[in-house]
């Protein structure tokens, strides 16, 4: 799509980019260059005149000389893929440009000038997502990060703010509801078309401009800030989808009430829009005062949608809320500084979503994501810094370590901030970084140091931690003399591609010593490994303590330890902080899978690694002290991806063997105590209360176990849940133990829920997912055959990554043995590049993890990733992350 176009000159002679073949290597973008744009715009306005197949857009660009910057001869505007129509400086037709690859470069002489632009773009054929396009008959915007630019020619970048006002014009019938940012200040009719006018009073920077033209409807409601200002709120959808939106109007509620009383932070405009797009690129988008979400992120009725996604409504409508003061009151200098923004804002929406339910169990979540995913990321091919240095596309960079190891990075600041302080320390480093910064396009340095100025930490050496990749590793040894117990500490932080050798970073270990007798510990202490090796020395112990290390995972590493298997178990019971409880009885189950899989225990020593799990869990069954949120995650097995994480080279298949051997072991020998928990969690009526997701949590684990010890009784089980569900929970849970087994169950509740929800699309995605991630043999077929089933498409990304992205994580369908499921990922990316190159490049990691598997396997996936890379025309984003997956 983005290749290989004609740009053309007003009067429509061909210029300059037939001269130059479409590169094949496109740049390398450093953070080190960053210069200021000569200009500055202090105001855009826009005209649309809408049409699904045609919209005109009528860019009127007041700008003056930046003399901050380099002056400049020209003004360079960013395009992509766009036609330009007409140019006019200071009303007159302006001759004085050349286009630039697809940018517009204008001669200006004066101070100031007045540029109007026309351009003409087809959102029906836009199948990028990026830039104006046509979803379900209505349009709508995506501009982050540089889909600007695709509407029309623009200094697209985030340092360039601009007071927006927009007026758009386009038939009544076919798009009775007209938005744009801001408030609506004018509206009219002519004849079959209307118009409205916007004026969003905040300097924005172009990505955080929107726009939706369609047939929707509201949920609409208020809130008063905190000094009085009266918001309203609307959450858009099409007509049939209203009744799914009390959620996410809770939860907005929720969140600007939250924002307020934890971080200061009030909504600053009269009106506060979101609207849900059933086709798009990412989760949602911030944009000033009309957010667009997936509908994934808007809608859920318990009828629909499962606990998880209802908490995950919460947590994105909390994200996309708190952006307007990370991110768009303060916004980046550059797209090196994504971090700041995205950090801060997923630490902010775990706090809130800590807050708003379980706070163990969102953090023993949020833990699971970060190594799951950004884990094998840092290392891998593709690590790189939460504030990288180079990129070919921006694109590929919302990135879980820019993400949620950036929130992990702030996480410690606020640790060291508040640990042991009775104030919110913490507090006052944000209040220091909003007060200096509002209005600005800022950097991570400005956020570092404004919360070194807040607090009165010293962080000069935690800025490693912006520029240093890879996920340090720290080694433990215990010792015990007299009454002394020590620690002797050790950091190594891995090299990654382009950085082979790192420096210490400042590691803050939250840690408790506990006594063996008494089962107690006398407070926390905090240790912060600042060097490459350190000893930590604590009296008053005459035998040696149990150490609980990393409790509430204060740092983002991984612990080498040898601890006796008898010291995980009285953590695994007894540890008082929840995430180091539930990281011990991990640990017991990782190192049974290690030593399994290595071979390096006989059939003792097997049996005797099996029954200490099961005492373990069992006691976890027994526990009343708990509640089910939190003993299902002291249940749950360590996913297959962080257990292959643990070697230099995996065996999927050996490790999914043992796996499932484990999780039988367990279903057997722990199966009347599991049926027990089970029948009393049947009991409890549907609700949202805590206790209820918990019984629910409980229920779908159990069928798991049972499924992997007596496949039998789990599908009678499972069909029962099945058919006697009275929420998406417990329904998709059943269905998930069904899928996964060999029956005659199976086959009818596929069939059942395929037909009972085929009007709802992101019900037929969880089915589609369902068979994709399945532990069943013919998986791999199943995909297969779901390619080609008539609700599959290409265009829809909810539909494609729910297909195969459960399919690229399910470890025995995807690491088959002939490398088949390799080329399905690989024949998926060529086939979808062309139409979505962003969706299409998320796929190339799964393949990049090569060199972390296996010989054999390892070639496969190499020889399929360079059958990508020699292909002919492909886009930037898939370019660079094959490229850089090859190495
Ligand atoms: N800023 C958005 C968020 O995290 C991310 C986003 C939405 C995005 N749509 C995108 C990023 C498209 C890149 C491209 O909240
Ligand atoms: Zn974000």
């Amino acid at each position: 799509m983005d290749i290989a176009r004609t740009p053309t000159t007003p009067d429509g002679n061909p210029h300059l980019a037939d001269a130059a073949p479409e590169p094949q290597q496109p740049p390398e973008i450093l953070r080190e260059d960053y210069t200021p744009f000569p200009w500055l715009v202090p105001t855009t306005h826009l005209e649309f005149e809408l049409g699904v197949d045609t919209t005109r857009v009528i860019a009127t660009l007041e700008v003056q000389r930046n003399s901050a910057a380099e002056p400049s001869r020209t003004i360079r505007l960013n395009g992509d893929g766009l036609e330009l129509v007409e140019l006019h400086c200071d009303d007159e037709d302006c001759l004085a440009h050349t286009l630039d690859g697809d940018d517009l470069i204008v001669t200006l002489e004066g101070e100031r000038h007045t540029l109007r632009i026309v351009t003409e773009l087809n959102p029906s054929d836009n199948s990028q997502l990026m830039g104006l396009y046509a979803s379900n008959g209505m349009l709508c915007t995506q501009c982050e990060a540089e889909g600007f630019r695709r509407i029309t020619f623009f200094p697209d970048r985030p340092d360039v703010l601009s007071t927006y006002t927009v007026r758009m014009k386009g038939p009544k019938a076919q798009f009775p509801i007209l938005l744009s940012n801001g408030n609506k200040t004018d509206s009219g009719e002519e004849g079959e078309s209307h118009w409205a006018e916007w004026h969003d009073p905040w300097p924005k920077p172009s990505y955080l401009f929107a726009l939706v033209a369609g047939d929707l409807v509201a949920r609409s409601d208020r809130f008063i800030t905190m000094s009085g200002r009266d918001v309203e709120l609307n959450v858009w959808v099409r007509e049939g989808d209203l009744p799914r939106t009390e959620h996410a109007m809770e939860s907005l509620k929720r969140s600007m009430k939250w924002d307020e009383e934890t971080f200061g932070r009030e909504y600053d405009l009269d009106l506060f829009n979101i609207v849900a797009v059933s086709d798009f690129n990412m989760g949602a988008m911030e944009n000033k005062g009309l957010n667009v979400f997936n509908t994934k992120y808007v809608l859920a009725d318990p009828e629909t949608a499962t606990d998880g996604d209802f908490d995950a409504v919460e947590g994105v409508i909390g994200h996309e809320y708190f952006h307007n003061w990370s991110g768009n009151r303060i916004t980046c200098r550059d797209w090196f500084q994504l971090s700041l923004k995205e950090g801060f804002t997923v630490l902010r929406d775990q706090l809130f979503s800590q807050d708003m339910g379980s706070a163990p169990v969102k953090r023993i979540e949020d833990v699971r994501i970060l190594r799951g995913v950004q884990f094998p990321e840092d290392s891998g091919p593709l690590a790189h810094p939460i504030r990288p240095d180079s990129y070919r596309e921006i694109s590929n960079f919302y990135t879980s370590t820019v993400y949620n190891k950036g929130a992990e990075v702030i996480r410690m600041m606020r640790t060291l901030a508040n640990f042991g302080a009775d104030e919110d320390a913490f507090r006052q480093g944000t209040d220091t970084y909003f007060d200096t910064h509002d209005g600005e396009a800022a950097t991570c340095e400005d956020f570092v140091s404004s919360i070194e100025r807040g607090t009165g930490l010293d962080l000069k050496q935690f800025r490693l931690w912006y520029s240093q990749a890879g996920t340090p590793r720290v080694e433990i040894a215990q010792s015990h003399e007299g009454n002394v117990a020590a620690l002797r500490l050790k950091q190594h932080v891995p090299a990654t591609p382009g950085q082979p050798d790192k420096n210490p970073m400042p590691i803050p270990l939250r840690i408790a010593l506990f006594d063996r007798e008494t089962g107690r510990h006398w407070g926390e202490h905090l240790v912060v490994l600042d060097t490459a090796e350190k000893e930590v020395r604590f009296e008053g112990f005459s035998q040696s303590p149990v150490l609980s290390i990393n409790r509430g995972f204060s740092a983002p590493v991984t612990i080498k330890r040898d601890i006796a298997r008898e010291d995980l178990l009285f953590l695994a019971a007894k540890d008082d902080d929840p995430f180091a409880r539930y990281e011990a009885m991990q640990d017991l189950m990782v190192d049974h899978h290690v030593a399994a899989v290595s071979g390096n225990l006989d059939d003792d020593g097997i049996e005797a690694g099996r029954a200490d799990i099961c005492a373990a869990l069992s006691a976890v069954i027994a526990d009343d002290t708990l509640d089910d949120l939190m003993r299902g995650e002291l249940l749950s097995m360590p996913n297959q991806t962080y257990v292959m994480e643990q070697f230099d080279k995996a065996d999927p298949e050996r490790i999914h063997e043992a796996r499932e051997a484990l999780k039988a072991a367990i279903g057997t020998r722990l199966s009347s105590e599991l049926h027990q928990a089970y029948a009393r969690a049947e009991k409890l009526p549907f609700s949202h209360s805590a206790e209820a997701k918990g019984a629910r949590k409980l229920k779908t684990l159990i069928l798991g176990y049972a499924a992997a010890g007596d496949p039998d009784k789990a599908a009678e089980l499972a069909a029962h849940q099945y058919e006697h569900a009275d929420n998406m929970t417990d329904r998709q849970g059943a269905l998930m133990t069904l899928a996964g087994l060999d029956t005659v169950e199976r086959t009818n509740a596929l069939l059942d829920f395929y037909n009972r929800y085929q009007d709802n699309a992101l019900v037929i995605d969880k089915w589609f997912a369902l068979q994709a991630s399945s532990p069943h043999p013919n998986a791999i077929e199943h995909v297969k055959a779901l390619a080609e089933h008539p609700d599959f498409t290409l265009k829809n990304p909810n539909r494609v990554r729910s297909l195969y992205m459960p399919f690229a994580a399910n470890p025995p369908a995807f690491h088959s043995a002939d490398g088949e499921g390799y080329r399905m990922i690989s024949d998926l990316i060529l086939e979808l590049d062309p139409l979505n190159p962003q969706t299409a490049a998320r796929f190339v990691p799964p393949l990049g993890r090569w060199r972390r598997i296996e010989p054999g396997r390892a070639a496969l996936m190499r020889a399929e990733l360079q059958r990508i890379a020699d292909a002919s025309k492909l886009s930037r984003d898939t370019y660079e992350q094959v490229t850089r997956s090859l190495g």
